[in-house]
């Protein structure tokens, strides 16, 4: 099987790793040569982490990066038997993609979005064939988590949930739960709302960084406060799904804290640029 991934950010190169080690051939496409490089730069070094913890053999470390193919040329998609796809969180971006892949990819089997909140059903009108247009949202880090939220749209086929669930279950090795298509679908219609207002007590000088994130790992047994999650997230990504939620139900508790807006204009998207609630410049 041979799988498009459109998008080698974090969830896209996770995406990829994740299939490649599955036995998958994989085509990642980027929107340049600069970001493609990064984006195979990245899917090495975390394979190579496989290796030192004892997970991956250096034979099938060898095996994974020889079924990785990552491109700047979308056309390189042509012949996929699935696509996901994984760019920035941007409805016009993404409806560009999907009209791009109905045309180059007639015959795939899914054409599946990573959204953590965009609607399907707005992808699956940018197609001819809205029932093969699926959700199959990972969770960040994808290499660690096994969770695979399946939403479908109104229109998405029986088949084409029988092929995403197979595909994501059985070659993967994820678990999957369905939702129905709502912004936010099952996890980030949960998460988001806890994690704008851990934002917005931090804002208003309620509490520190240090010690709400503390509060929810020692009190609560998470594996990381709330700060420190949407810098893993990243600010772009997490402010973008907040509007999004915002949009689709007008809750109070979806509403991004200015304090949000601020650091992503200043370009303070978390670990991925170094810098967000916290510093990551050194590690
Ligand atoms: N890639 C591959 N493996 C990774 C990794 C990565 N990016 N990050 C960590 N790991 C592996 C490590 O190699 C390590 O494996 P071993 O036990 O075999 O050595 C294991 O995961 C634990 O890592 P660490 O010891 O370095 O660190 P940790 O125990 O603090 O775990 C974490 C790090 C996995 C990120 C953990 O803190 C965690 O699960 N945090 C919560 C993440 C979470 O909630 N994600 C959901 C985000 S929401 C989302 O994804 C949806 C959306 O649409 C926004
Ligand atoms: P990211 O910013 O790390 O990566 C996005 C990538 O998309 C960038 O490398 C960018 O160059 C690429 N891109 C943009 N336009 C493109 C195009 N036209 N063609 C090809 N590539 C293009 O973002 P991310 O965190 O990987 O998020 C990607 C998607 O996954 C988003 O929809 C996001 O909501 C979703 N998601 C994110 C998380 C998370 O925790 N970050 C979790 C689950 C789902």
């Amino acid at each position: 099987m041979r799988v498009g991934v459109i998008g080698g950010g974090l969830m896209g190169s996770g995406i990829a790793e994740v299939c490649a080690r599955s036995g998958v051939d994989v085509t990642v496409v980027e929107v340049d040569d600069g970001r493609a490089e990064r984006a195979r730069a990245a899917i090495e070094k975390s394979l190579g982490r496989g290796v030192r913890s004892g997970k991956l053999s250096q034979q099938d470390h060898a095996a994974a990066l020889e079924r990785l193919v990552v491109t700047s040329t979308f056309e390189d998609l042509e012949g996929a038997d699935a696509a996901i796809e994984a760019v920035v969180e941007d409805e016009t971006t993404k409806g560009d993609i999907f009209r791009r892949l109905d045309e180059l990819l007639p015959d795939a089997r899914f054409l599946a979005s990573n959204t953590s909140s965009v609607p399907i059903m707005k992808l699956g009108a940018q197609t001819k064939q809205p029932g093969r247009v699926v959700g199959m949202h990972f969770f960040n880090p994808v290499p660690v988590l096994p969770l695979v939220e399946i939403v479908t749209s109104i229109m998405t086929e029986p088949e084409t949930v029988g092929q995403v669930r197979g595909f994501a279950q059985d070659t993967l090795g994820k678990t999957c739960i369905e939702s129905q298509d709502r912004a936010g679908f099952i996890v980030n219609a949960l998460l988001i709302p806890y994690l704008l207002s851990a934002i917005r007590m931090y804002e208003s000088g309620f509490a520190s960084k240090e010690d709400i994130d503390q509060g929810m790992v020692l009190g609560c047994a998470h594996p990381m406060g709330p700060l420190r999650l949407s810098d893993l997230i990243g600010l772009d990504t997490l402010l973008a799904v907040a509007r999004s939620l915002y949009a689709e139900f007008r809750d109070p508790a979806s509403v991004a804290p200015a304090l949000l807006n601020r650091m992503v204009e200043a370009g303070l998207l978390g670990r991925k640029s170094g810098r967000g609630f916290y510093d990551y410049s050194t590690s």
